[in-house]
């Protein structure tokens, strides 16, 4: 099916399901057991006084699922992801995380929330005082409830999964980009979330690099089954990874469905957009 103007956003049954009057602190009930969305936005607009960046974007993220959101540099993608972890809150709309609708959570409130739902951002935030080591052991520090040596064997096993084991006693600044983002990777996993929010992983390192993250992403997902959403201009990655698209265009949710029916639409902007691409990146 092809969908040449702005493409309908498919919601799963009792998505939006609005609680009788008096129930609404309770949670809502599945009859059917459906499968409820990990994160949704549902109606979100943001501006920055007169800079509207995100108008009515509805969009939803459903458990063990991937998704890619793509749009040109701008349009708001940064924007989005520090909305689910709470940097950011909506002007209008709501915004659901982990089964809860985190829209009026205060930032205490929003700790939980972060517990499960990390954030790797671009140049990786990495403890520049700290070892690798020691920055992959701080989440499980926190928790105070391991020993030593459980402590150390997570870790090392952590480092092993992202190909960084070798650089354990290394500081971030003796890391290569790549490198620091593979470690920020594994610190992220540290806290044990039940998402990651990845924003541009494999933009500034070189295209090795960038498919070693891609793999390693991959990888997440296939044999820990983590919900995530990767900020990404790189539509080869995203078309390896998506289970579903976010396209973002002039403060819209232009398109919100697989990679397949996104390179089968005729919409214009988004055949722009894929050609560029070809353009940018050659061969394959
Ligand atoms: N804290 C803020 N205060 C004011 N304006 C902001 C803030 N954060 C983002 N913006 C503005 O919101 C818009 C969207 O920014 P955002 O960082 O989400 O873009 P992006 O899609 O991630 O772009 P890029 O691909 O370049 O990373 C921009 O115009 C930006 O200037
Ligand atoms: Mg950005």
């Amino acid at each position: 099916m092809t969908q040449p103007d702005k493409p309908p956003i498919e919601i799963p049954e009792d998505f939006e399901q609005v609680p009788p009057a008096g129930q609404e602190g309770r949670p809502p009930e599945h009859p059917h057991h459906h499968p409820q969305p990990y994160i949704a936005f549902e109606h979100v607009s943001k501006a920055f006084g007169s800079n509207k960046v995100l108008d009515d974007v509805s969009f939803y993220v459903m458990p063990g699922e991937v998704l890619c959101i793509l749009g040109r540099s701008g349009v708001g993608k940064s924007v989005s992801l520090q909305h689910i972890v709470g940097f950011l809150k909506p002007d209008a709309g709501r915004i659901k995380v982990a089964g809860e609708d985190i829209t009026d959570y205060t930032d205490k409130e929003m700790q939980l929330i972060r517990r499960k739902v990390t954030m790797v951002f671009q140049n990786g935030a990495l403890f520049d005082s700290l070892t690798v080591r020691e920055n992959v052991a701080f989440p499980l520090r926190e928790r105070g409830e391991l020993q030593e040596d459980q402590i150390q064997q997570i870790v090392t096993g952590l480092l092993e999964m992202v190909n960084v084991l070798e650089m354990a006693e290394d500081l971030p600044s003796e890391l290569s980009t790549g490198m620091k983002r593979s470690v920020a990777i594994a610190r992220a996993l540290a806290a044990q979330p039940e998402a990651i929010l990845y924003d541009e992983p494999t933009t500034m390192v070189d295209p090795l690099i960038g498919r070693l993250l891609g793999d390693l992403i991959l990888k997440l997902k296939r044999q820990l089954r983590l919900t995530s959403i990767v900020v990404t201009h790189d539509m080869r990655f995203a078309q390896r990874l998506a289970d579903r698209v976010l396209f973002l265009h002039q403060g819209k949710a232009h398109f919100f469905g697989t990679m397949e029916e996104m390179k089968r639409s005729n919409d214009e902007v988004l055949q722009q957009f894929l050609h560029l691409d070809e353009l940018v990146l050659p061969g394959a």
